[in-house]
Protein backbone atom coordinates (compact mmCIF):
# COMPACT_ATOMS: atom_id res chain seq x y z
CA UNK A 1 0.00 0.00 0.00
CA UNK A 2 1.40 3.76 -1.10
CA UNK A 3 -0.68 5.81 0.59
CA UNK A 4 0.79 8.30 2.64
CA UNK A 5 4.21 6.96 1.48
CA UNK A 6 7.36 9.16 0.22
CA UNK A 7 9.33 8.46 -3.00
CA UNK A 8 13.26 9.38 -2.07
CA UNK A 9 14.82 6.87 -4.49
CA UNK A 10 14.19 3.87 -6.19
CA UNK A 11 14.63 1.49 -3.75
CA UNK A 12 11.43 3.06 -1.61
CA UNK A 13 9.16 0.93 -3.51
CA UNK A 14 9.17 -2.75 -3.57
CA UNK A 15 9.16 -4.66 -7.15
CA UNK A 16 5.49 -5.57 -6.52
CA UNK A 17 4.06 -2.37 -5.41
CA UNK A 18 6.32 -0.60 -8.75
CA UNK A 19 4.09 -3.87 -10.98
CA UNK A 20 1.10 -2.55 -9.81
CA UNK A 21 2.18 1.05 -10.74
CA UNK A 22 2.85 -0.23 -13.45
CA UNK A 23 -0.17 -1.93 -14.18
CA UNK A 24 -2.07 1.41 -13.12
CA UNK A 25 -0.02 3.32 -15.75
CA UNK A 26 -0.79 0.73 -18.49
CA UNK A 27 -4.36 0.69 -17.91
CA UNK A 28 -3.91 4.63 -17.84
CA UNK A 29 -3.05 4.63 -21.24
CA UNK A 30 -5.47 2.34 -22.70
CA UNK A 31 -8.26 4.34 -21.19
CA UNK A 32 -7.30 7.96 -20.04
CA UNK A 33 -10.81 8.98 -20.19
CA UNK A 34 -11.64 6.69 -17.22
CA UNK A 35 -9.67 8.78 -14.85
CA UNK A 36 -10.66 12.52 -15.45
CA UNK A 37 -12.15 12.84 -12.25
CA UNK A 38 -9.60 10.62 -10.10
CA UNK A 39 -8.25 13.42 -8.03
CA UNK A 40 -11.13 15.66 -7.65
CA UNK A 41 -10.29 18.70 -5.41
CA UNK A 42 -7.10 17.25 -4.62
CA UNK A 43 -3.77 19.63 -5.08
CA UNK A 44 0.05 18.96 -5.99
CA UNK A 45 2.37 21.21 -5.37
CA UNK A 46 5.35 21.48 -7.04
CA UNK A 47 8.78 22.77 -5.83
CA UNK A 48 11.05 23.45 -8.58
CA UNK A 49 14.33 24.71 -7.39
CA UNK A 50 16.40 24.30 -10.59
CA UNK A 51 15.20 24.34 -13.74
CA UNK A 52 12.93 21.45 -15.65
CA UNK A 53 10.82 20.82 -18.49
CA UNK A 54 9.76 17.07 -18.64
CA UNK A 55 9.52 16.34 -15.20
CA UNK A 56 7.43 19.38 -14.05
CA UNK A 57 5.57 19.43 -16.86
CA UNK A 58 4.39 16.15 -16.67
CA UNK A 59 3.69 15.84 -12.84
CA UNK A 60 1.24 19.08 -13.59
CA UNK A 61 -0.68 17.71 -16.64
CA UNK A 62 -0.65 14.34 -14.58
CA UNK A 63 -2.88 15.93 -11.57
CA UNK A 64 -4.06 18.13 -14.46
CA UNK A 65 -5.46 14.58 -16.18
CA UNK A 66 -6.70 13.53 -13.04
CA UNK A 67 -9.03 16.63 -12.51
CA UNK A 68 -6.44 17.86 -9.41
CA UNK A 69 -5.24 21.25 -9.29
CA UNK A 70 -1.55 22.40 -9.00
CA UNK A 71 0.52 25.11 -6.52
CA UNK A 72 4.11 25.86 -6.92
CA UNK A 73 6.82 27.36 -8.21
CA UNK A 74 9.76 26.83 -11.06
CA UNK A 75 11.72 29.51 -9.65
CA UNK A 76 12.30 29.68 -6.47
CA UNK A 77 13.30 33.43 -5.88
CA UNK A 78 9.78 34.44 -6.39
CA UNK A 79 9.24 32.78 -3.04
CA UNK A 80 9.96 32.87 0.30
CA UNK A 81 13.15 30.74 -0.77
CA UNK A 82 14.70 34.03 -1.58
CA UNK A 83 13.99 35.80 1.90
CA UNK A 84 16.12 32.70 3.53
CA UNK A 85 13.27 29.88 4.70
CA UNK A 86 14.14 26.89 5.54
CA UNK A 87 13.40 23.39 3.48
CA UNK A 88 11.42 22.30 6.66
CA UNK A 89 9.44 25.69 7.19
CA UNK A 90 8.88 25.91 3.80
CA UNK A 91 7.34 22.07 3.52
CA UNK A 92 5.35 22.50 6.68
CA UNK A 93 3.57 25.77 5.10
CA UNK A 94 3.16 23.83 1.35
CA UNK A 95 1.68 21.20 3.70
CA UNK A 96 -1.26 23.38 5.03
CA UNK A 97 -2.11 23.98 0.97
CA UNK A 98 -1.20 20.79 -0.62
CA UNK A 99 -1.88 17.05 -0.47
CA UNK A 100 1.39 16.17 -1.76
CA UNK A 101 4.45 18.10 -3.19
CA UNK A 102 6.84 17.15 -5.44
CA UNK A 103 10.34 19.02 -4.80
CA UNK A 104 13.60 19.17 -7.06
CA UNK A 105 16.30 20.79 -5.46
CA UNK A 106 20.09 21.27 -6.40
CA UNK A 107 21.81 19.79 -3.36
CA UNK A 108 21.51 16.63 -2.63
CA UNK A 109 19.60 15.18 -0.11
CA UNK A 110 16.79 18.07 0.25
CA UNK A 111 13.52 16.43 -0.24
CA UNK A 112 14.62 13.98 2.20
CA UNK A 113 14.95 16.80 4.71
CA UNK A 114 11.75 17.74 3.14
CA UNK A 115 10.11 14.26 3.91
CA UNK A 116 11.20 14.67 7.24
CA UNK A 117 9.48 17.54 7.84
CA UNK A 118 6.14 16.90 6.91
CA UNK A 119 3.27 13.96 7.11
CA UNK A 120 2.36 14.94 3.97
CA UNK A 121 3.81 12.59 0.81
CA UNK A 122 6.96 14.02 -0.69
CA UNK A 123 8.56 13.45 -4.34
CA UNK A 124 12.04 13.60 -5.12
CA UNK A 125 11.87 15.14 -8.42
CA UNK A 126 15.68 15.40 -8.85
CA UNK A 127 18.52 15.63 -5.68
CA UNK A 128 22.08 17.57 -7.16
CA UNK A 129 23.38 14.25 -8.79
CA UNK A 130 22.52 11.92 -6.47
CA UNK A 131 18.63 10.46 -7.50
CA UNK A 132 16.07 10.81 -9.70
CA UNK A 133 13.39 8.18 -8.91
CA UNK A 134 10.26 9.05 -11.24
CA UNK A 135 12.99 9.52 -14.12
CA UNK A 136 13.57 5.79 -13.28
CA UNK A 137 9.68 4.96 -13.04
CA UNK A 138 9.56 6.43 -16.61
CA UNK A 139 12.32 4.68 -17.74
CA UNK A 140 11.01 1.25 -16.49
CA UNK A 141 7.78 1.34 -17.73
CA UNK A 142 9.66 2.13 -21.48
CA UNK A 143 11.37 -0.82 -21.32
CA UNK A 144 8.85 -3.14 -19.57
CA UNK A 145 6.30 -1.91 -22.32
CA UNK A 146 8.90 -2.30 -25.04
CA UNK A 147 10.71 -5.37 -24.21
CA UNK A 148 8.27 -6.85 -21.46
CA UNK A 149 10.15 -7.14 -18.62
CA UNK A 150 13.39 -6.54 -17.09
CA UNK A 151 15.06 -9.96 -16.50
CA UNK A 152 18.04 -11.19 -18.90
CA UNK A 153 18.81 -7.59 -20.71
CA UNK A 154 21.80 -6.25 -21.22
CA UNK A 155 21.94 -2.71 -20.73
CA UNK A 156 24.50 0.17 -21.69
CA UNK A 157 24.84 3.79 -20.07
CA UNK A 158 26.90 5.85 -22.30
CA UNK A 159 27.74 10.18 -21.21
CA UNK A 160 28.14 11.29 -18.29
CA UNK A 161 28.16 8.63 -15.46
CA UNK A 162 29.27 10.66 -13.20
CA UNK A 163 27.09 13.37 -12.53
CA UNK A 164 23.98 11.50 -14.12
CA UNK A 165 21.91 10.91 -11.13
CA UNK A 166 19.14 9.40 -14.03
CA UNK A 167 21.61 6.25 -14.49
CA UNK A 168 22.48 6.45 -10.55
CA UNK A 169 18.34 5.48 -10.07
CA UNK A 170 18.52 3.64 -13.02
CA UNK A 171 21.36 0.78 -11.69
CA UNK A 172 19.86 0.86 -8.36
CA UNK A 173 16.18 -0.05 -9.74
CA UNK A 174 17.18 -2.60 -12.31
CA UNK A 175 20.02 -4.57 -9.95
CA UNK A 176 16.69 -5.74 -8.26
CA UNK A 177 15.81 -7.91 -11.36
CA UNK A 178 17.50 -11.34 -12.89
CA UNK A 179 20.68 -11.25 -14.89
CA UNK A 180 20.56 -7.52 -15.89
CA UNK A 181 23.74 -6.89 -17.31
CA UNK A 182 25.42 -3.35 -17.86
CA UNK A 183 27.97 -1.93 -19.95
CA UNK A 184 29.27 1.87 -18.50
CA UNK A 185 30.16 3.76 -21.08
CA UNK A 186 31.89 6.67 -20.79
CA UNK A 187 35.37 9.06 -20.65
CA UNK A 188 37.64 8.01 -17.87
CA UNK A 189 37.15 11.30 -16.46
CA UNK A 190 32.66 10.63 -15.86
CA UNK A 191 33.21 7.06 -14.64
CA UNK A 192 29.91 6.09 -12.47
CA UNK A 193 30.92 6.95 -8.98
CA UNK A 194 32.33 4.33 -6.37
CA UNK A 195 29.38 3.93 -4.42
CA UNK A 196 27.48 2.56 -7.07
CA UNK A 197 30.20 0.62 -8.39
CA UNK A 198 30.48 -0.91 -4.66
CA UNK A 199 27.95 -0.59 -2.89
CA UNK A 200 25.47 -1.93 -6.01
CA UNK A 201 27.01 -3.69 -8.88
CA UNK A 202 29.59 -5.08 -6.64
CA UNK A 203 27.73 -5.80 -3.76
CA UNK A 204 24.72 -7.47 -5.26
CA UNK A 205 26.94 -9.67 -7.69
CA UNK A 206 26.03 -7.89 -11.04
CA UNK A 207 27.56 -8.20 -14.10
CA UNK A 208 29.29 -5.27 -15.73
CA UNK A 209 31.81 -3.84 -17.45
CA UNK A 210 33.04 -0.04 -18.09
CA UNK A 211 34.55 0.73 -21.49
CA UNK A 212 35.29 3.80 -23.29
CA UNK A 213 34.32 2.64 -26.95
CA UNK A 214 31.14 3.51 -28.06
CA UNK A 215 31.39 0.88 -31.43
CA UNK A 216 32.47 -2.02 -28.98
CA UNK A 217 29.17 -2.03 -26.52
CA UNK A 218 26.59 -1.04 -29.33
CA UNK A 219 25.93 -4.80 -30.55
CA UNK A 220 25.66 -6.06 -26.94
CA UNK A 221 22.83 -3.89 -25.92
CA UNK A 222 19.31 -4.45 -25.46
CA UNK A 223 19.01 -1.19 -23.80
CA UNK A 224 21.02 1.97 -24.88
CA UNK A 225 20.74 4.56 -22.25
CA UNK A 226 22.57 7.76 -23.70
CA UNK A 227 22.84 10.94 -20.91
CA UNK A 228 23.99 14.53 -21.48
CA UNK A 229 27.70 15.54 -20.23
CA UNK A 230 26.38 17.94 -17.15
CA UNK A 231 27.29 20.61 -17.56
CA UNK A 232 25.54 22.66 -14.80
CA UNK A 233 27.65 20.21 -12.21
CA UNK A 234 31.48 20.80 -13.64
CA UNK A 235 33.84 23.18 -11.62
CA UNK A 236 35.33 24.63 -14.85
CA UNK A 237 34.25 25.19 -18.52
CA UNK A 238 37.53 24.13 -19.96
CA UNK A 239 36.62 20.24 -18.68
CA UNK A 240 33.00 20.48 -20.32
CA UNK A 241 34.25 21.59 -23.20
CA UNK A 242 36.71 18.97 -23.96
CA UNK A 243 34.13 16.01 -22.52
CA UNK A 244 31.18 17.40 -24.27
CA UNK A 245 30.90 15.73 -27.63
CA UNK A 246 32.70 12.91 -26.31
CA UNK A 247 29.67 10.24 -27.65
CA UNK A 248 27.57 11.20 -30.11
CA UNK A 249 24.95 8.54 -31.73
CA UNK A 250 24.36 8.91 -35.09
CA UNK A 251 22.84 6.71 -37.85
CA UNK A 252 25.69 4.87 -38.82
CA UNK A 253 26.21 3.45 -35.32
CA UNK A 254 23.12 3.09 -34.79
CA UNK A 255 23.80 0.26 -37.95
CA UNK A 256 25.75 -1.48 -35.30
CA UNK A 257 22.95 -2.08 -32.93
CA UNK A 258 20.70 -4.91 -32.85
CA UNK A 259 17.14 -4.67 -34.56
CA UNK A 260 15.37 -4.34 -31.17
CA UNK A 261 17.81 -2.65 -29.47
CA UNK A 262 15.99 0.57 -27.59
CA UNK A 263 17.15 3.73 -27.33
CA UNK A 264 16.58 5.82 -23.97
CA UNK A 265 17.81 9.60 -23.32
CA UNK A 266 16.22 11.36 -20.39
CA UNK A 267 16.55 14.25 -21.71
CA UNK A 268 17.51 17.32 -22.69
CA UNK A 269 19.73 16.56 -24.97
CA UNK A 270 22.20 18.26 -26.38
CA UNK A 271 24.61 17.00 -29.44
CA UNK A 272 25.04 13.58 -27.88
CA UNK A 273 22.06 12.06 -30.25
CA UNK A 274 22.13 13.74 -33.47
CA UNK A 275 18.66 14.60 -34.68
CA UNK A 276 18.58 12.07 -37.86
CA UNK A 277 18.64 8.97 -35.19
CA UNK A 278 15.11 10.09 -33.99
CA UNK A 279 13.01 8.97 -37.08
CA UNK A 280 14.87 5.26 -36.17
CA UNK A 281 11.78 3.05 -34.39
CA UNK A 282 14.39 1.95 -32.25
CA UNK A 283 14.73 5.91 -30.72
CA UNK A 284 11.86 5.60 -27.73
CA UNK A 285 12.88 8.67 -25.92
CA UNK A 286 10.25 10.89 -26.74
CA UNK A 287 7.46 7.70 -26.22
CA UNK A 288 9.44 7.93 -22.93
CA UNK A 289 8.95 11.34 -22.08
CA UNK A 290 4.87 10.79 -22.73
CA UNK A 291 5.26 7.35 -20.11
CA UNK A 292 6.58 9.73 -17.69
CA UNK A 293 3.55 11.53 -17.56
CA UNK A 294 1.39 8.42 -17.53
CA UNK A 295 3.60 6.80 -14.55
CA UNK A 296 3.36 10.17 -13.00
CA UNK A 297 -0.70 9.99 -12.78
CA UNK A 298 -0.55 6.18 -11.42
CA UNK A 299 2.07 7.98 -8.90
CA UNK A 300 0.15 10.63 -7.87
CA UNK A 301 -3.22 8.02 -7.42
CA UNK A 302 -0.88 5.35 -5.55
CA UNK A 303 0.06 8.63 -3.13
CA UNK A 304 -3.24 9.48 -2.20
CA UNK A 305 -4.54 6.43 -1.75
CA UNK A 306 -6.64 6.66 -4.79
CA UNK A 307 -8.14 3.15 -6.40
CA UNK A 308 -7.28 2.44 -9.78
N1 LIG B 1 14.41 14.15 -17.59
C1 LIG B 1 14.35 15.29 -16.87
O1 LIG B 1 14.50 15.31 -15.63
O2 LIG B 1 14.07 16.38 -17.62
P1 LIG B 1 13.85 17.85 -17.06
O3 LIG B 1 15.15 18.29 -16.43
O4 LIG B 1 13.42 18.67 -18.23
O5 LIG B 1 12.79 17.74 -16.00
Amino acid sequence: MLKGRDLLEPMDFSIKELEDMFDLADRIIEDPAKYVHACDGKLLATLFYEPSTRTRFSFEAAMLRLGGQVIGFSEPNSSSVAKGESIADTIKTVACYADLAVMRHPKEGAPKVAAHSTEMPVINAGDGGHQHPTQTLTDLLTIRRTLNGFDNITVGCCGDLKFGRTVHSLIKALSRYKNVKFVLISPEELRIPDYVRKEILMKNGIEFEEVRSFQEALPKLDVLYMTRVQKERFFNEEDYIRLKDTYILDKSKMKLAKEKMIVLHPLPRVNEIAVEVDEDPRAMYFVQAKNGMFVRMALIMSLLGIEG
